[in-house]
């Protein structure tokens, strides 16, 4: 008998071509493609359980109940559940998520993959891979990625409405030889004021140099796919660190200013280039927050800690490497 009580397991996933706005806010497309590394650092564990006695959904994050927008977003992806799987039960989802959660690591895509794999296995629907990737999208966008393990493009799709939802998700990039470490430097993990989501309609809406950074990410994606088949650490940190940078110019000339990047952040950066300097290979990458990600050859990753340690005294680090897609657990669940 299907059991209506399920578990899944995601990690986040970290950009290294960034998605930055939306072309159609209710279905969640993206204007444009990404691109990014799962990490094997920070899961997600979240269980669905069919609750039909409830008149309501119950939502519980990291143990507390949770209310306002965290609970309106979980609640519209049940909509979304019931919809599809024409099912009308409520359901209560308990998430926990080891990622700090809304301070640029990620947690909507650990938390949306997570929430779509056990949810869709909860109401009964049988979906692939790509349709798992779709799903998680409407979540969050960046989620469509965290389905898969290691490298990951996700597609904008093209047109609008059903069609741009059909063609908008991820699936893997098969690159076994390149195996980097991503050094993650924990600036900050507090809350963000400003979500990923109003961050990106803000910048959409009103920043000058948005169109300019959207039009060059075609060719940032090109030249990051032929850098990680050619294996190119420096080629594809160097692309990585202008495609972020550009995202956050973009960012900065919205109106009113979105600014993530806090002066310990450009400590470490000033660190990353000393490094580059001695002759480590070291490239940055920063998301909707002030925390760093430091992309470096695994057997650099202690130097590249300790650098960015020195650089931003205070500031821990943790070093993560590919990591695994978002999967059901075993059997645990009755
Ligand atoms: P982040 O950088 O952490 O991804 P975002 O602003 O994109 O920050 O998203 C943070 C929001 O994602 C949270 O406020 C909450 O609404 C949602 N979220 C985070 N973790 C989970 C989770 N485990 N389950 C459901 N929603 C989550
Ligand atoms: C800067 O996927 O968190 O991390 O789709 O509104 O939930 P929503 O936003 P989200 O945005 C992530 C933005 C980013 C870049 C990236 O992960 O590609
Ligand atoms: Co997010």
């Amino acid at each position: 008998m299907p059991s209506d009580r399920r578990t899944a397991v995601a990690h986040p996933n970290i950009a290294l071509i960034k998605y930055w706005g939306k072309r159609d806010e209710r279905l969640a497309v993206p204007n444009v493609d990404s691109l990014s590394m799962t990490l094997d650092v920070f899961p997600t564990t979240t269980t669905v359980r069919l609750d039909p006695a409830s008149g309501t959904d119950g939502v519980t994050l990291d143990g507390t109940p949770a209310a306002g927008e965290p609970r309106r977003r979980v609640v519209a992806f049940l909509d979304l559940l019931r919809e599809l799987s024409g099912r009308a039960e409520p359901a209560a989802v308990d998430t926990r998520n080891t990622v700090p959660t809304g301070a640029g690591l990620a947690s909507s895509a650990s938390g949306f993959a997570a929430l779509a794999v056990a949810g869709a296995a909860a109401y009964g629907l049988d979906l692939d891979p790509t349709a798992l990737s779709r799903l998680a999208r409407r979540g969050s966008v960046s989620a469509a990625r965290s389905i898969f393990a290691a490298f990951a493009v996700c597609h904008a799709g093209r047109g609008s409405g059903a069609a741009a939802d059909l063609g908008s998700h991820a699936e893997p990039l098969d690159v076994p030889e390149f195996d980097p470490a991503l050094v993650i430097a924990l600036v900050d993990t507090g809350p963000k004021t400003v979500s990923s989501r109003a961050a990106m309609r803000r910048t959409v809406a009103t920043s000058p140099l948005y169109g300019a950074w959207a039009a060059s990410a075609g060719a940032d994606l090109a030249d990051m796919r032929a850098a990680l088949r050619r294996g190119d650490l420096a080629a594809v940190g160097e692309i990585a660190e202008r495609n972020s940078l550009g995202m956050h110019a973009t960012m900065l000339a919205a109106r009113p200013a979105v600014r993530y990047l806090s002066p310990a952040t450009l400590a470490v950066l000033d660190g990353v280039l000393r490094l580059r300097r001695d002759g480590v290979p070291a490239y940055a990458t920063m998301d909707a927050g002030p925390n760093v990600k430091v992309l470096c050859h695994p057997r650099d990753a202690a130097r590249v800690g300790a650098a960015v340690r020195e650089a931003a005294p205070g500031c821990a680090t943790v070093t993560a490497r590919r990591g695994p897609g978002a999967r059901l657990t075993a059997g645990a669940d009755r």
